[in-house]
């Protein structure tokens, strides 16, 4: 069944049955100049406007396919906001369900988050004013109703979130925005032979979390990216549902990540593989100096039920039988000026943790049973828990004193899950039994958890009940599902 104005409301539930061919609609070149999203300029205190509407777009040669949008026909613009000031923005709604704002990786009070308990409703205005105070930062922002996130975000409703620090030193970073500076959302999709994009988790991908057969970056499969020969930015934004992405290019080049979730590393670490699990950002430097055209390629998804090969999820025509896939491709422009050519050794304006001793240690277990077997049994479950129990909005399920430095430690045995808090960023301790280092990860607020992650967490903003912050897994459909929680921050 695909996406229409009126299945946007009804037939992302549980109970929908896959078409019965998927159509595998590789869009057959790719090659079409990458998007640069527009910038929503909120710097300087003018107000800007986000309304959530349906639409189309053209993904797929000849074809059009329904879309959702903030604003814009598919995603949103890039949001530019300014540390010291308060962003205000006026978000409307012209779908006729309600939606969010949720701004990922602000640190702003629970009023301002835009999480389940802020829906802008049909036709409604809401007035945001979200009060910034945090190191630069590559953020994100993406509706969050209680069951309907999954889809809210397949169909469109996201967008990339910057955060700049005038007070801060200058990093030396490459910053010509969508010429050395490049915002990259990626997500996997599903296409039905009619062209329509495809939402219907049910068995395992509802277990497994819901994964596309195309990837597009910015709102274009296949796109190109053509680059100065120099030093470029990429701010890779992991911006699916449920497909953990394992970055690397095609010839092997070494590249330097200098970004996490919480803003910029204290040094450039060198790394030719980078994991992004969904809602994970990461700022990385390539050289693209010796002007040579190259691909940015993904490897296999390990979560995916099967490696993927079920249910039509498998990437365009792997490159290997490791079922590496390609995601965009870079070709060197010598027209375009390149600005930066080298890197310095550490990062002025690094974002600097500031935890002190913990007092507490919390526990979160997190666990697919229950759900996943409804799942399977076609069922409409919502029973995928945090200790033993399933999101329930009128249940505040973890009580924190603003100020206050705490361990939380989160167990997940089934399968990878990426662990999100709002409100703050964190500073992961271990995962997987191994000790992580701070330089080499940052600040964070997703961690993937393996079997076991210890994360130093504290909070400088308030949360009540009424709005309070959320914790959950942000595999979309485990999070619809009851894989989330609620805390309140208080003196
Ligand atoms: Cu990116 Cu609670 O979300
Ligand atoms: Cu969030
Ligand atoms: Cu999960």
């Amino acid at each position: 069944m695909p996406f229409t104005r009126r299945s946007f409301i009804k037939a992302t539930g549980a109970g929908v049955f896959l078409p019965a061919i998927i159509g595998r609609a590789w869009a057959l070149e790719g090659g079409a100049p990458l998007p640069i999203p527009e910038v929503l300029d909120l710097r300087g205190g003018d107000q800007g406007a986000l309304t959530a509407r349906l639409s189309s777009a053209q993904f797929l040669q000849g074809r059009s396919t329904e879309t959702a949008g903030y604003s814009a026909d598919y995603l949103g613009p890039v949001l530019r906001v300014n540390r010291g000031e308060t962003a205000r923005l006026k978000l409307g709604n012209s779908i006729s369900e309600p939606v969010s704002v949720h701004w990922h990786g602000l640190h702003i009070e629970g009023a301002q988050d835009g999480g389940p308990h802020s829906p802008v409703n049909p036709n409604a205005t809401v007035n945001a004013a979200l009060d910034i105070d945090q190191p630069a930062a590559t953020l994100w922002y993406h509706s969050h109703i209680m069951g309907r996130t999954g889809a809210h975000v397949w169909y469109g409703l996201a967008g990339m979130l910057l955060v700049d620090d005038p007070a801060a030193p200058d990093s030396g970073l490459p910053g010509s925005y969508g010429v050395d500076d490049l915002p990259l959302v990626v997500q996997d999709r599903i296409f039905d032979g009619s062209g329509n994009m495809v939402y219907a988790p049910r068995g395992p991908s509802l277990m497994m979390g819901y994964r596309g057969n195309e990837i597009l970056v910015n709102g274009a499969i296949l796109p190109e990216a053509s680059v100065p020969a120099g030093l470029v930015r990429l701010r890779l934004l992991n911006g699916s549902n449920a497909r953990i992405f394992h970055f690397r290019f095609d010839d092997g080049r070494p590249f330097a990540q200098v970004g996490s979730d919480g803003g910029l590393l204290p040094a450039p670490v060198a790394m030719s593989n980078l994991t992004l699990a969904p809602a994970e950002r990461a700022e990385i430097i390539v050289d693209f100096s010796d002007g040579a055209a190259v691909r940015l390629l993904s490897g296999a998804d390990g979560n995916s039920p099967m490696g993927g090969m079920m249910g039509g999820m498998l990437p365009r025509p792997p490159l290997d039988s490791s079922g590496a896939f390609e995601v965009m491709r870079f070709v060197v422009n010598g027209g375009l000026a390149a600005k930066v050519s080298t890197l310095a050794d550490s990062m002025a304006g690094a974002a600097v943790p500031d935890f002190g001793a913990p007092v507490r240690r919390r526990s979160f277990r997190l666990d697919t049973m229950g759900g996943g077997m409804m799942g399977m049994m076609g069922g409409g479950g919502s029973s995928m828990s945090i200790n033993g129990a399933a999101m329930d909005m009128a249940v505040i399920n973890q009580r924190v004193k603003l100020g206050e430095t705490e361990i939380w430690q989160i167990d997940a045995t089934d399968m990878l899950h990426p662990f999100h808090v709002h409100g703050t960023s964190f500073q992961v301790l271990s995962n997987g039994g191994v000790a992580v280092d701070p330089a080499k990860t940052g600040l964070k607020d997703v961690v993937l958890v393996n079997n076991r992650a210890e994360i130093l967490v504290k909070f400088t903003r308030t949360a009540t009940a009424a709005t309070p912050y959320m914790f959950h897994c942000h595999i979309l459909e485990h999070e619809d599902q009851g894989m989330m929680g609620q805390f309140t921050v208080a003196p």
